[in-house]
């Protein structure tokens, strides 16, 4: 009962989330009863739906209410449903977050992995949240982006007063005080939110820090995290690689630096001009060059590939010594390898991807530099051709290398010492391992190529290890070299 005289608000209607086609894509439905996405210049076949998916393109265009399909966490329209959920798959949809399918979007949400669906984990009036601290907002172009290196997806914020709410959350609120405030964002935005995990539920307000995920996130910095997961592939959905984003609209900068003003000292007076006083090594720095084509009739050897991970990467000798922290800090272990690497940390661990190795079982390996061995991974055959032909495209090669070396990191190896350059310190550890893999397949007569891009999504799922524990950072590709005419 309520008190007579006091009128009661109209509650507002819950919000809905529609899923919609990406600006950049159309569909088409064949006469088959075959959906054609195209995009870009590329077209994927979908495959064959039920008519309901059919009659749904048109409203996927505009914004197609999840609910059409699936309620309380129920699928009602199993055909719909399994068709919306390929084309989220393929990255095709984004999703429309507002209090009314068709009146204006609170917010838009951008998936960043093919793996993303809204989610909505349940929040109970005594959760207390607070925002995750790699959560970030930024203008991109003429729109307000709240981001994460952590999210599945992307929020463009449409209605300034979620960025205002946002605000209350940098410290940690219990659901039924929030509920209370104006402006609040509302339960089902805030699941949102926690399902990207821009948000974390936590117990007390001290040590936020330790609260938020495992020790091995606990030690990441904000913008260590942030330069992993944007400059690889896998957890966002920007343009990346040799793209010439700006070609039209900057000269390209000059191969050599304009000369500095001042007298000129000549060097080449004094250089070893003479052919015969150039040592072995800067002979064989010159010899080595980049091969991205491989001989498939004449597949590398496992003794080869032993004696090349023995030369560039095997352990050479193990020690302890104690941090010096004051009162005396714990001992530490080591164990350093050919190549150098920071505070003698080396956090690099090598797996192998074989495709074509005479002697050796085609699948994926991890190797053991301690002990000088093949650790065989399971992987599902479909990732491991993935990973072999995303270096093929890399490369602009022919075919696939006859083995691919992923350079992963055990990133808390070094974060646990440095802040700051914890990453740093490892890309430039593994320009260190590039030019020693180099140099050692050049003086074998292999074939060797540097990858620059990698798929930290992809090697996240071949070795189920989570992306901010242990990660790929760099590639090799390496074989016995195609004949120019082979
Ligand atoms: C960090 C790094 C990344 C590279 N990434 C690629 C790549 O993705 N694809 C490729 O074909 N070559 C790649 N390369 C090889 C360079 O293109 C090559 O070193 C350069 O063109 C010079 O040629 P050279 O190695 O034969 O002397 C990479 C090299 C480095 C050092």
């Amino acid at each position: 009962m309520h008190a007579p005289g006091i009128k009661r608000g109209r509650r507002a209607p819950p919000p809905t989330i529609s899923a919609r086609l990406c600006g950049h894509v159309t569909l088409e439905a064949g006469a088959n009863g075959r959906i054609v996405a195209t995009f870009g210049g590329y077209s994927v076949d979908l495959g064959t739906f039920g008519a309901g998916a059919a009659d749904h393109l048109e409203k996927l265009g505009a914004g197609l209410p999840l609910s059409s399909f699936e309620c309380d966490n129920r699928i009602v329209d199993e055909a719909l449903h399994a068709f919306v959920r390929r084309l989220a798959r393929h990255g095709l949809l984004e999703y429309r977050f507002g209090r009314s399918p068709d009146g204006d979007a609170q917010c838009v949400i951008e998936p960043q992995h093919a793996d993303y669906w809204p989610g909505k984990p349940h929040l109970g009036d005594s959760d207390i949240i607070v925002l995750s601290r790699f959560a970030y907002m930024r203008r991109r172009g003429d729109a307000m982006v709240l981001e994460s290196p952590r999210a599945g997806a992307l929020f463009q914020i449409c209605d300034p007063r979620i960025a205002a709410a946002l605000v209350f959350l940098s410290t940690p609120q219990q659901l039924k005080q929030l509920r209370t405030q104006d402006g609040f964002l509302g339960v089902e935005l805030l699941a949102l939110l926690l399902d990207c995990q821009m948000l974390f539920k936590t117990a007390s307000d001290g040590g936020l820090r330790v609260a938020e995920g495992d020790d091995n996130l606990v030690l990441w910095d904000f913008h260590d995290f942030l330069f992993h997961a944007r400059s690889t592939e896998g957890r966002h959905a920007n343009p990346l690689g040799g793209v010439y984003p700006y070609a039209g609209v900057i000269p390209p900068p000059p191969a050599l630096r304009p000369r500095w003003p001042g007298t000129k000292i000549d060097l080449a007076s004094d250089s070893a001009a003479d052919p015969k006083a150039i040592s072995a090594l800067a002979q064989l720095l010159r010899e080595r060059h980049s091969t991205r084509d491989f001989d498939p009739r004449r597949p590398i050897k496992l003794a080869e590939l032993s004696r090349f991970l023995d030369g560039a990467a095997r352990v050479i000798s193990t020690w302890s010594s104690r941090v010096e922290l004051g009162g005396g800090g714990p001992m530490v272990a080591y164990a350093s390898r050919p190549y150098p690497s920071a505070g003698a940390a080396y956090p690099l661990e090598l797996y192998l991807a074989v495709h074509e190795c005479d002697g050796l079982t085609n699948g994926f390996y991890h190797y053991d530099a301690g002990g000088h061995a093949l650790a065989a991974i399971a992987v599902r055959p479909q990732d491991l051709e993935a990973l072999l032909t995303g270096a093929e495209f890399a490369m602009g090669a022919r075919g696939k290398p006859q083995v691919l070396i992923t350079i992963a990191a055990r990133f808390s190896r070094i974060s646990w010492k440095y802040s700051s350059i914890a990453y740093a310190l490892i890309l430039k550890d593994v320009g260190a391992l590039l030019q020693t893999f180099y140099l050692m397949a050049t003086d074998m007569g292999l074939g060797g190529c540097a990858v620059g891009s990698v798929n930290i999504e992809l090697f996240a799922k071949m070795t189920r290890i989570e992306f901010h524990i242990e990660g790929s950072v760099g590639q090799f590709a390496i074989g016995r070299e195609a004949k120019p005419d082979a």
